[in-house]
């Protein structure tokens, strides 16, 4: 489904918060990559396609032109808080919050920072670090009219297929690049603690069966929310619980 095309113009006139520049491409290989030749903060980067989207451990990110978010952002924290390594986490529930108030319900993260809604997909999170300057970039993807999938190698689903109605992507921008920069502020003096407290909220594997590799041996688990620093705290057979921080092979869901 084509949806009407992302107005840089729309958000930037509309957007309360004080982002440096929001840009808006027909096509490029990776909004995130367009930033990390960039050294400024607070640049926003929207593009109606990539032809070279990716996603965490290397994987592709399905970018058809017109019908998806591919939205990357920069950011400079004054001072690096100790809890960075729990941004990606953040970042996540920022997005679920976000859904939440356009409306969508049964949805949350799959450790560390997949959107789900009902086990599958419908979004994702990749932070990089700029190749020219100390800030970090996030990528975000989002389906929103995405109607084929070809490619996509586990179950995924789009925003307006979840809502059941065609989703206007400008005015999702606007409650998203809002939240986004106010959680950003906010990241950098809240405390940790509250952070997981919410985190829980939104877990969606905890208390489920999980498998991944650990130094090439496939171990299994129940899920038991996660560590201080953002691992994922795993039970294992043994009653032992650790933090890992490898990729998740499968989670039962049921
Ligand atoms: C994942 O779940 O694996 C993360 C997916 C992140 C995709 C977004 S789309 C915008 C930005 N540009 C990229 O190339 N990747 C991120």
């Amino acid at each position: 489904m084509q949806s009407e095309r992302i107005s840089a113009e729309f958000l930037i006139q509309n957007s309360r918060q004080q982002w440096a520049d929001i840009q808006v491409l027909d096509r490029i290989d990776s909004t995130n990559n367009y930033l990390k030749n960039k050294s400024e903060a607070r640049l926003v980067c929207l593009a109606e396609q990539q032809t070279g989207g990716r996603g965490r451990h290397g994987n592709q990110w399905r970018s058809p032109d017109a019908q998806n978010i591919y939205l990357s952002y920069s950011w400079e924290f004054e001072t690096p808080p100790d809890h960075l390594g729990l941004l990606s986490l953040w970042v996540g529930i920022v997005l679920a919050k976000t859904l939440e108030t356009f409306g969508l319900s049964e949805h949350g993260i799959k450790w560390p920072n997949d959107v789900y809604w009902r086990q599958q997909k419908m979004g994702g999170i990749l932070i990089e670090g700029s190749n020219l300057s100390p800030v970090l970039v996030v990528g975000i993807g989002l389906n929103i009219n995405m109607q084929n999938g070809a490619g996509i190698d586990q179950p995924w689903v789009s925003l307006s297929e979840a809502l059941d109605k065609p989703v206007n992507r400008n005015h999702l921008l606007i409650a998203m690049l809002d939240a986004l920069y106010e959680a950003m502020e906010e990241f950098g003096h809240m405390s940790p603690a509250d952070l997981l407290r919410d985190w829980r909220r939104w877990d969606l594997i905890r208390d489920h069966a999980v498998s991944f590799m650990d130094n090439q041996e496939l171990l299994q688990g129940k899920a038991r929310g996660v560590s201080a620093d953002g691992k994922l705290l795993v039970e294992l057979p043994s009653g032992e619980v650790r933090p890992f921080s490898t990729a998740i092979n499968t989670v039962r869901w049921k």
